[in-house]
């Protein structure tokens, strides 16, 4: 058993706890059982999940003495969405859960992100521990307190911040996850990297994309790394309004690409070519050297992401989806841009720009 504990405290969040760990579940359910004093708990989960780890986390809760009950929704990003909330939320009001509810979200990033939604609005809000079940969930989704759903107007436009009490990762439930899910969130990671910390690069070159989950210390190593990354943004930015918005690197095409394939590309994968994308933009602007450039492209088809596969959309559709976007300003959808790997371009303390369409055509089109 090894294990890690990155404090937070900020003067802007209540403090808590990330516990990162190999072979820590016991433990975890122990620390659950401690936050859990005098409160039901309400374990929120999603149909493969429950399959996979459900049984086997109830067992590790009642081993530390809590008795708790599975509330479960249908796997797939497709039930991130009101219905899911109010079906859950009814749910818990039915059977009379009170104000001493303790929430805790096991599952990947869906299921954080709808579970602290029902946390953030339940009876006016009570507490949640989130134990992330994916990388994308480790890497990034579960740190930083943002919890939301997707309306048919783009991804993640209705929610809230709303911390957990403690974040809780177990690295072997890695080691059930498919290798396309695995790469999914490493794509997170590397955008992380991308960002803030070029070094960190040398751990994603060591995976092989074939088996990405046979190195679960190499795997806890990239964890590790990012997490203290984005609780760092995090701390001195909670709600986005500069430092923050570098987490949106491929983003903005991203999440377009995301909408236009109704879901169906999973996100990860949509910001892996969001990246390719922002990366030319960055280059064709002259912040971005032409070599990064293509370390950036060499590091990414590495991973299986090549411009000649990019998504069969054309520039003007892409375009014209990222008007939708949550980080449309005064009209014009802003872009976070790199002047070299592990640093981001900022200008008059700005962290996200308005990029011209044309430009973003030919960054298009350059693929
Ligand atoms: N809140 C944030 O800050 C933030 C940041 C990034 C992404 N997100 C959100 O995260 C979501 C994507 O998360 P995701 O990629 O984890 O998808 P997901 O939660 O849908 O999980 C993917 C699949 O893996 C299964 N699964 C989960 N854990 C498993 C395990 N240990 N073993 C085997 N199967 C397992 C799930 O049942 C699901 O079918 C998107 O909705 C995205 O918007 C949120």
């Amino acid at each position: 058993m090894s294990r890690s504990i990155i404090d937070i405290t900020s003067p802007d969040v209540r403090s808590y706890s990330i516990l990162i760990g190999t072979g820590i579940g016991q433990k975890i359910a122990e620390t659950i059982s401690q936050e859990a004093a005098g409160m039901r708990v309400a374990v929120i989960t999603d149909s493969g999940v429950r399959a996979i780890l459900g049984e086997q986390f109830l067992r590790a809760l009642k081993t530390a003495g809590l008795s708790a009950e599975i509330f479960e929704f249908r796997a797939g990003e497709e039930s991130k969405n009101q219905d899911t909330i109010t079906a859950l939320q009814h749910a818990l009001l039915e059977k009379r859960y009170g104000r001493d509810t303790l929430i805790v979200a096991l599952g990947g990033g869906v299921v954080g992100d709808v579970a602290g939604f029902v946390a953030a609005t339940y009876l006016r809000g009570v507490p949640w521990i989130n134990v992330p079940t994916t990388l994308l969930a480790m890497v990034d989704s579960a740190i930083g307190g943002k919890v939301g759903i997707d309306t048919p107007y783009g991804k993640n436009t209705i929610g809230a911040f709303w911390m957990p009490r403690a974040v809780l990762m177990e690295i072997e439930y890695l080691s059930q996850l498919p290798a396309k899910e695995i790469l999914n969130g490493l794509f997170e990671a590397v955008k992380t990297f991308f960002t803030s910390d070029k070094d960190s690069l040398a751990l994603v070159e060591r995976l092989d994309p074939a088996h990405p989950a046979e190195d679960l210390a190499n795997l806890a190593q990239i964890v590790e790394a990012s997490v203290r990354i984005k609780e760092g943004i995090t701390k001195r930015d909670l709600r986005e309004e500069s430092e923050r918005k570098i987490i949106n690197f491929g983003h903005t095409i991203g999440h377009a690409i995301e909408l236009l394939s109704r879901y169906k590309l999973p996100h990860g994968y949509s910001i892996a070519w969001g990246m390719l994308v922002e990366a030319k933009i960055s280059e064709l602007l002259g912040h971005l050297s032409e070599g990064d450039s293509r370390l950036i492209f060499a590091t990414l088809s590495r991973l299986g992401i090549q411009s000649a596969d990019f998504p069969s959309f054309n520039p003007e559709e892409i375009i014209e989806a990222t008007k939708g976007d949550k980080k449309v300003r005064g009209g014009k959808p802003h872009y976070v841009l790199l002047e070299r790997i592990g640093s981001v371009y900022v200008k008059d303390g700005l962290y996200a720009h308005p990029v011209d369409d044309e430009v973003v055509k030919r960054a298009l089109q350059s693929l």
